[in-house]
C-alpha cells in the first residue's frame, strides 16, 4: 500500500519575542516526529490541549515553517477542515462563492462549470442546491461544517487534515458529520489526519492513532491495539479519563 504523507524527524517551534531589544526566544513544540499516512487511511492524533496538534497540522500544510526534518506529500493540494464552523467561513460571502473560491484559485474553470461543481458538492455533503445563494449566518453549525468539508473537497485533494472537526458540535450532529466524513472517504478515495481530544471519537473514526505528549509521539498503532491495550503511561491516563 502506498503512502499519501511521509513525515521524518520533524522539529517545529516558535520564536517568541518578549522584549523589543532582546533576541526572540525559540520554543520547541514538536520533537522528532516521524510517521506515515497510507492511502485510504484515517490516522488519529490525540493529545492534551497545547501539546502541538494544530502546530503539526500547520507545519504539514506549509502554513508555518519547521526547524528541521522532512515532510513529503504524495498527493496534490492537501486541505484542512477546522474546528469552529462559525469563524472558518467568510461571513459576507454566499455559500456558492465560498465553494467556488478554490476553483478560481486553481483556474481553468468556466463560471458555469464552477457553479455546476458547487451544486454537485452541496449534494455530496448532504445539503442541496438551495443553499447556493444563502449566507453562512443562515446555516446551523452542522450545516456550516458540511460547507467547510465541501470547500476542502472542491480541489479533489487526496489527503485532508481535520483539526477537531466535530468538537464544536453537539452529539447528534457530531455523529452525522462523522458519518459524512467516513462516506466521503470511501467515495472520494481520501486519507485523513483526524485530530481529536475525544477518545470515543478517535475510536469510531480512525484506523490508526498516534498519541502526542510533550511534543513527542509516545505511542502509535492500530486504534484497537493502542486504546484497548495502551503501553505508554500517558496513553493509559488518556484512556482512563
Ligand atoms: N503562533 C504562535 N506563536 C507562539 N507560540 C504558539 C503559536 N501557536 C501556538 N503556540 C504554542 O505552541 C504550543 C502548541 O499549540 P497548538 O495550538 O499546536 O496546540 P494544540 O495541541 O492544537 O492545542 P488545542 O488542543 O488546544 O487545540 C502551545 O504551547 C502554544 O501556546
Ligand atoms: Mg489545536
Amino acid at each position: 500500500m502506498s503512502n499519501v504523507l511521509e513525515v521524518r524527524d520533524l522539529y517545529v517551534g516558535y520564536y517568541n519575542k518578549k522584549k523589543l531589544f532582546e533576541p526572540a526566544q525559540y520554543k520547541e513544540v514538536l520533537k522528532d516526529i516521524t510517521f506515515d499516512i497510507r492511502e485510504n487511511e484515517i490516522m488519529g492524533l490525540v493529545g492534551q490541549s497545547g501539546c502541538g496538534k494544530t502546530t503539526l497540522s500547520k507545519a504539514i500544510l506549509g502554513v508555518i515553517p519547521y526547524k528541521s526534518g522532512d515532510i513529503k506529500h504524495m498527493t496534490t493540494r492537501p486541505q484542512m477542515i477546522f474546528q469552529d464552523p462559525y469563524s472558518s467561513l467568510n461571513p459576507v460571502k454566499k455559500i456558492g462563492w465560498i465553494l467556488e473560491e478554490p476553483l478560481k484559485v486553481i483556474g481553468g474553470y468556466t463560471k458555469a462549470e464552477r457553479k455546476d461543481k458547487a451544486i454537485w458538492m452541496l449534494e455530496k455533503v448532504g445539503l442541496s442546491g438551495d443553499y447556493y445563494n444563502r449566507l453562512p449566518k443562515e446555516l446551523s453549525g452542522g450545516q456550516r461544517q458540511r460547507i467547510s468539508i465541501g470547500q476542502a473537497l472542491m480541489q479533489n485533494p487526496g489527503f485532508i487534515i481535520a483539526d477537531e472537526p466535530v468538537s464544536a458540535l453537539d452529539v447528534t450532529v457530531q455523529a452525522q458529520i462523522m458519518d459524512l466524513l467516513l462516506e466521503l472517504k470511501e467515495e472520494m478515495k481520501l486519507s485523513y489526519l483526524f485530530i481529536s481530544h475525544d477518545i470515543d471519537v478517535i475510536y469510531q473514526m480512525c484506523d490508526r492513532v498516534m498519541v502526542l505528549n510533550n511534543g513527542e509521539i509516545v505511542e502509535m498503532g492500530e486504534v484497537t491495539q493502542v486504546l484497548d491495550n495502551p503501553k505508554d503511561s500517558y496513553t493509559k491516563m488518556l484512556v482512563s479519563l
